[in-house]
């Protein structure tokens, strides 16, 4: 067990469950894709973690068994409505996604390296902010709304053809006064709690908190299908509901300061197969 960090977290973590290990389990996707469920820990975050872990392995067996088969996950649902939304045209342009991207699977890894520097824009883009770029800018359609409907099932859809591939995403170079920025994010303790992500995600996981087991928090997952709100949630809206539990004030889904998390937590999961769409609580 990983020590406690204070006395509101040694209450919020349950004694008698404490230390539940993560599953001894693999998973195989579809009888045929060998998914990378736990691997060495990137460089950069040896020095915490020796081994960075998926939420899958944290959760039980049925959930863990719903994600194995594409019948059988819900959140492949969203990912079909997507398909046919990469087909339709929408905009003064006339223009579909397929119209310049072909098929869904030319598409194939790019989930992988997001977010990514974009060097014309001269920003950091996150998948959602890339393909409302494609939107407004080439097809003349309107944006998206961040983690909502529409964009979250495409990211879904990406997602899920790049599922087995390792998470890559870029730290250094342009990308890193970002990561920095959500390095240090992900450090800070927020709210009346005075809980960092890391009080909870890396120096926890594994011990129970209320019901749940703790996770590293990884994002390799996402979208995921939550059989809590049975939708597709982004990862800023779980940013948002962890830091809402320290009961501090939060950032916005599309915020830099989530876009700078999310590039910081992607890249603790460098290494980790794309899961998305997962299935978790
Ligand atoms: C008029 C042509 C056009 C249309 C229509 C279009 N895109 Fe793009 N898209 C591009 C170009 C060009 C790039 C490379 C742009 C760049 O680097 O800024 C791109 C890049 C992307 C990327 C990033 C690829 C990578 O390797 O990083 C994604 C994801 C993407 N588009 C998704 C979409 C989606 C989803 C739609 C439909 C909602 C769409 N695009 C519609 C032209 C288009
Ligand atoms: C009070 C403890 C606590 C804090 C602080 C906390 N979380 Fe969480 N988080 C949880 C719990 C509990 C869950 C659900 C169980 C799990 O997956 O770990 C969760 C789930 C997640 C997940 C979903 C993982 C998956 O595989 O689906 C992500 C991502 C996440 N947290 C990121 C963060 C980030 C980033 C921060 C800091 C901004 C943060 N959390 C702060 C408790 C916390």
């Amino acid at each position: 067990m990983r020590y406690f960090t204070g006395a509101v977290l040694a209450a919020l973590l349950s004694t008698t469950l404490a230390s539940a290990e993560p599953a001894e389990d693999t998973l195989v996707l579809n009888e045929e894709t060998q998914m990378v469920t736990r691997t060495a820990a990137p460089a950069h975050i040896s020095h915490a973690v020796d081994e960075i872990m998926s939420g899958w392995l944290f959760r039980g067996i049925e959930t863990r068994a719903m994600q194995m088969d594409d019948f059988d996950n819900p959140g492949m649902i969203f990912v079909e409505q997507a398909q046919d939304m990469w087909d339709t045209v929408e905009g003064s342009e006339g223009k579909s996604c397929a119209s310049c991207h072909e098929s869904m699977d030319s598409m194939a890894g790019v989930k992988a390296t997001y977010p990514k520097w974009n060097e014309a824009a001269g920003e950091m883009r996150t998948l959602q902010m890339q393909m409302n770029d494609c939107r407004s800018n080439r097809m003349g359609a309107e944006a998206w709304k961040y983690d909502k409907g529409p964009a979250i099932n495409m990211e879904a859809a990406l997602a899920s053809v790049s599922r087995g591939m390792p998470v890559n995403v870029a730290i250094d170079g342009p990308a890193q006064s970002t990561w920095e920025l959500g390095k240090e994010l992900y450090y800070t303790r927020t709210g009346q709690l005075e809980l960092s992500c890391a009080n909870c995600h890396e120096e926890n996981y594994g011990n129970m908190i209320r019901a749940d087991h703790l996770s590293q928090g990884q994002i390799n997952g996402f979208p995921v299908y939550r059989l809590k709100n049975t939708k597709l949630n982004g990862s800023h809206s779980r940013f948002k509901g962890c830091i809402r539990d320290t009961r501090a004030q939060t950032y916005s889904p599309g915020s830099a300061e989530f876009v700078a998390l999310e590039l910081y937590v992607a890249s603790r999961g460098n290494g980790l197969s794309v899961e998305g769409p997962s299935i978790r609580n």
